[in-house]
Order: C-alpha cells, then structure tokens, then sequence
C-alpha cells in the first residue's frame, strides 16, 4: 500500500473489529466510508484480505455478492433508488427519472463535479415509505417529485438528506 496514512486508517478499521474475518463485510463498509471516492479498489481488497489473513478471492466474493460495496469511485452522494417490489409498485421509475433529470445524468453515471452517483439499488427494508432512495447510509422514503427536488436542492447546497 502506497498510502501509509491510508493503510494505517484501514488498519485501525481491521483492528477496531479485532482482526476478525468474520467481520469481513462490516470492515469494507467502514473502509469505503472513508475512502474519499467511496469504492474498494482491488489493491485495497488484497490488502485487507492479507491483513485478516484470508484469501483475496474470499474479500472478491464479498464485495461482488453486496450492493452496498462499490468498485469504482463514486460522488460524494451515493443515490441508490430502489426498484424492488413496493417501490416498483409506487413509481420508482419515474422517482429515477426525476433524479436522472435534475442530474443530467443517467443510471449508473457520477456527475462531472463529482458531487452524486446515481443507481438502481434492490430492496434496503424501506418497503413501508415506498418509493425510498439510500443516500450514503441514510434512507428518505415516500418520495415525490417535488420532494426529490427539495432534497437535492439541499445536498447541492451542503445541507443534510433528512
Ligand atoms: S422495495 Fe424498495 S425499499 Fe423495499
């Protein structure tokens, strides 16, 4: 690892969760939410697997298996609108759509300020607030177009997604 303050910050991560393989995912999760661009990059992933002392294709298999773990950098807010079931029923494509045009940007895109990631995410357990998006590690549930509006509008301006 290049980075000896990162590797350091992914250390103290490894050891807050007591070195423990079976902490595996909570690790990644904590390791990408201070990674600036909020992604494991493959050098990462090998380097936590030979601190926990596991194989890398066991730290592969993990991230590719969650949603929630990215492989790529992303913007600053990650908006993943679920198109599972309650939200498909309660017009989530066109929640996606609102998003991708006050973006200008499609599925799966991160705008050019590198400010927000946009995509499609399954269920996170929000079914009751239908239509939900996640943003980072919040969720905001029975959205509408105004409201989506309202909520980006305050994300642009470095307010809060409550
Ligand atoms: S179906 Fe969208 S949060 Fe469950």
């Amino acid at each position: 690892m290049e980075n000896s303050q990162y590797a350091e910050s992914i250390n103290n991560i490894i050891e807050f969760y007591d070195n423990e393989p079976s902490n595996l995912l909570q690790i990644l999760l904590k390791v990408q939410d201070k990674t600036p661009a909020k992604f494991i990059s493959k050098e990462v992933g090998n380097y936590i697997a030979q601190k926990l002392n596991i194989p890398s294709s066991k730290v592969s298999e993990v991230i590719s298996y969650f949603d929630a773990i990215n492989t790529s950098p992303k913007g600053r807010y990650i908006i993943g609108v679920c198109n599972s079931t309650a939200c498909f029923a309660n017009g989530y494509e066109k929640i996606g759509k609102v998003f991708e045009n006050e973006l200008g940007i499609k599925m799966g895109q991160t705008t050019e300020d590198g400010m927000f990631t946009l995509k499609y995410t399954p269920c996170f357990g929000a079914c009751d607030i239908a239509p939900a998006v996640r943003i980072n590690n919040s969720v905001v549930g029975n959205l509408t177009p105004a409201k989506v509006s309202k909520l980006l509008k305050n994300l642009k301006g470095g307010g809060s997604n409550e």
